[in-house]
C-alpha cells in the first residue's frame, strides 16, 4: 500500500506541492511564487508557462527523493475562475491566463446586462454576473485574439480553468476534463443538471466545443504521462481551492462554515444537497460531488485580502517581506482612527461594485505605517464581517462557530480581532493547509487510501479556539466607520 497522497495547489500568487501522509501529516511541501502580469489599472493576467514551470518545480520538490510507487494519488486544488485558452494542435496558449482577479471584461458583463441577462444567469449558475467568473474573460480572449473566434468554431482551441489546464498538461494532452465545483464557478455551468448550459452558452457566443468534460471531484479520471513524472500516476481528486479547503476543514454537515485568508479570503457555508439561491448577494456553488452525492455551498468572496499585504510591500514597500506586517502592525494599539478598504479591483460580496477602489479614510499628520499596517490587517476581518452577516440573513440564525484556514489564519492577534468583530467562536485546526488536504482527501477516498468521510473527520485535529471577549457596542462602532469607509471607496472608476 502506497505510503503518501500529493496535494498539488496552484494558487494566485504561487504554486505549492504537499505530500501527506495517512494520519494528514504534511511529509514534504515545496512553494514558488510567480509573476504577476498587470498590463493596465485592474487588470491581471498570468503566463500558462509560469504557471506550468513553478508547479512542476514544487511537484519535484515535494516529492524529493521519494519512491514514486509510494505516492497512491494525485489530488489538484486552484485558484478558480482564471480562463486559458489554448491550440490543441500545439498545445499553445493564444493569449496569457486571465486571472479571476481581472476586471477586464467588465464592458462585457454590461452588455449582458443591458440584453437583461441578469437573472436568468442567477437563475440558472446561482452566481452574480461579475467579470469575476470565467464565462466574460472567455468572451474577450474570443472577440479581442486574432483569429481566435474562427478557430474555435473549427474546433481548434480549448477551454479550461487552471484544474483542467494543469490535468491536460500532466496528461501530456490526452485529458480535457474539469470537475463540478471548478466547472460551477464558470458561469457556463447550470448548477441544477451539472452541465453546461446551452442558452447561456449561446447568449455568450461561446462554441461548446471549446469546453471540457465535467467529472466528480473524486475519481480517477486521468493518469499522469509517465515521461512527465516518471511514472503513472492517478489523478484521483480536483476541486476550487474554496471547495477543497472547505471539505479539508471537513465541513461535510449543513450548516459549517469555513473561511480561507487567501489572496483573498473565501467564506463557504454548507447547504446540503439542494441549491438555495442568497437572498443577500451570495454565491450559490458546488461545494463538490461525488459520485451521487452533491453537496451545495453559499459563498461570500472578498478579492483582496492577504494580496493587501503585498501590495504594502511592493506597491507601498512600507515593509520588505511579508512576514515583517505584524510586527510593524504591533507597533501601535489600535488603528489610530485609519480605515482601509483594498477595493484594488472593485468589490466582491456582498456589494459587487466593479467600481470602486481601494481607500483609506482617516489619515492625520500622527497616522504611521504601523496604523497602515494595523488598518490592512483589520480590513480582512471587516470583510469577513460583511460576508458572514449576509450568510446569517439568508440562514435567518446566528452563526456559532467560524472555521479559519489560509495564511492569515496563524495570525494570533489578528484571529482574536476577528472573534470579538463577529461575536462568533473561531476555530484553526492544526494544519492550515487545509486546501491541499481537501484536494488529498479527494484523491485519497478515490483510491482507497481513506475509506470515508467519518474517517476524515477524525483526522480533523484543532489547534486553537478562540473566544470573543471585546466589549460589543465598541466593535460595532468599529464596524460601522468600516461601512462609511466602503460607501466611500464606492462608484469611483467611470
Ligand atoms: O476564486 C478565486 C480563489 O479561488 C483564489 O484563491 O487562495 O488564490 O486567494 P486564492
Amino acid at each position: 500500500m502506497p505510503q503518501y497522497l500529493l496535494a498539488i495547489d496552484q494558487g494566485t500568487t504561487s504554486s505549492r506541492s504537499i505530500l501527506f501522509d495517512h494520519d494528514a501529516r504534511i511529509v514534504s511541501s515545496a512553494q514558488e511564487e510567480f509573476r504577476q502580469i498587470l498590463p493596465a489599472p485592474g487588470h491581471v493576467e498570468h503566463d500558462p508557462e509560469d504557471i506550468w514551470k513553478s508547479q512542476l518545480n514544487t511537484i519535484q520538490g515535494a516529492l524529493g527523493k521519494v519512491a514514486l510507487k509510494e505516492v497512491a494519488a494525485i489530488g489538484i486544488t486552484n485558484q478558480r475562475e482564471t480562463t486559458f485558452v489554448w491550440d490543441k494542435r500545439t498545445g499553445k496558449p493564444i493569449h496569457n491566463a486571465i486571472v479571476w482577479q481581472s476586471r477586464v471584461s467588465s464592458y462585457l458583463c454590461d452588455r449582458l446586462r443591458k440584453q437583461g441577462l441578469e437573472e436568468t444567469i442567477r437563475q440558472k449558475t446561482g452566481l452574480v454576473l461579475d467579470a469575476y467568473f470565467s464565462a466574460t474573460k472567455l468572451m474577450h480572449l474570443l472577440e479581442t485574439v486574432d483569429g481566435a473566434r474562427q478557430a474555435a468554431e473549427d474546433g481548434h482551441l480549448l477551454f479550461g480553468t487552471v484544474d483542467c489546464y494543469l490535468v491536460w498538461k500532466l496528461t501530456g494532452g490526452k485529458r480535457h476534463a474539469t470537475d463540478a465545483s471548478n466547472a460551477s464557478r464558470t458561469m457556463m455551468l447550470n448548477y441544477e443538471t451539472l452541465d453546461w448550459d446551452d442558452e447561456l452558452l449561446a447568449a455568450y457566443n461561446i462554441p461548446r466545443q471549446m469546453l471540457p468534460e465535467v467529472v466528480d471531484c473524486s475519481g480517477k479520471f486521468a493518469e499522469t504521462d509517465p515521461t512527465i513524472l516518471g511514472a503513472a500516476i492517478p489523478i484521483a481528486g480536483m476541486a476550487g481551492d474554496q471547495q477543497a479547503a472547505s471539505f479539508g476543514q471537513t465541513c461535510f454537515d449543513q450548516g459549517m462554515v469555513k473561511n480561507t485568508y487567501g489572496t483573498g479570503a473565501f467564506a463557504l457555508m454548507n447547504i446540503g444537497d439542494k441549491p438555495v439561491l442568497s437572498q443577500n448577494n451570495l454565491l450559490t456553488t458546488v461545494g463538490w460531488k461525488i459520485g451521487d452525492q452533491v453537496s451545495y455551498a453559499l459563498e461570500g468572496s472578498i478579492f483582496v485580502a492577504g494580496a493587501v499585504v503585498q501590495w504594502l510591500r511592493d506597491g507601498l514597500g512600507i515593509i520588505e517581506c511579508s512576514s515583517e506586517v505584524e510586527p510593524l502592525a504591533e507597533t501601535e494599539e489600535d488603528n489610530g482612527g485609519v480605515y482601509f478598504v483594498p477595493a484594488f479591483v472593485g468589490l466582491g460580496a456582498p456589494y459587487w461594485d466593479p467600481n470602486a477602489r481601494g481607500t483609506i479614510v482617516g489619515i492625520t499628520r500622527g497616522t504611521t505605517g504601523g496604523h497602515l499596517a494595523r488598518a490592512a490587517l483589520e480590513a480582512m476581518a471587516y470583510q469577513t464581517r460583511d460576508m458572514i452577516e449576509a450568510m446569517q440573513r439568508d440562514a435567518g440564525v446566528p452563526l456559532q462557530v467560524l472555521q479559519v484556514d489560509g495564511g492569515a489564519s496563524v495570525n494570533n492577534a489578528l484571529m482574536q480581532f476577528q472573534t470579538d468583530l463577529l461575536g462568533t467562536t473561531v476555530r484553526r485546526p492544526k494544519i492550515s493547509e487545509t486546501t491541499a488536504l481537501g484536494a488529498a482527501f479527494l484523491a485519497g477516498l478515490a483510491v482507497g487510501f481513506w475509506e470515508s468521510q467519518e474517517e476524515l473527520r477524525g483526522l480533523w485535529k484543532l489547534d486553537k479556539e478562540f473566544a470573543s471577549v471585546a466589549d460589543r457596542s465598541k466593535m460595532d462602532q468599529m464596524y460601522a466607520r468600516w461601512k462609511e469607509a466602503v460607501e466611500r471607496s464606492r462608484n469611483w472608476e467611470r
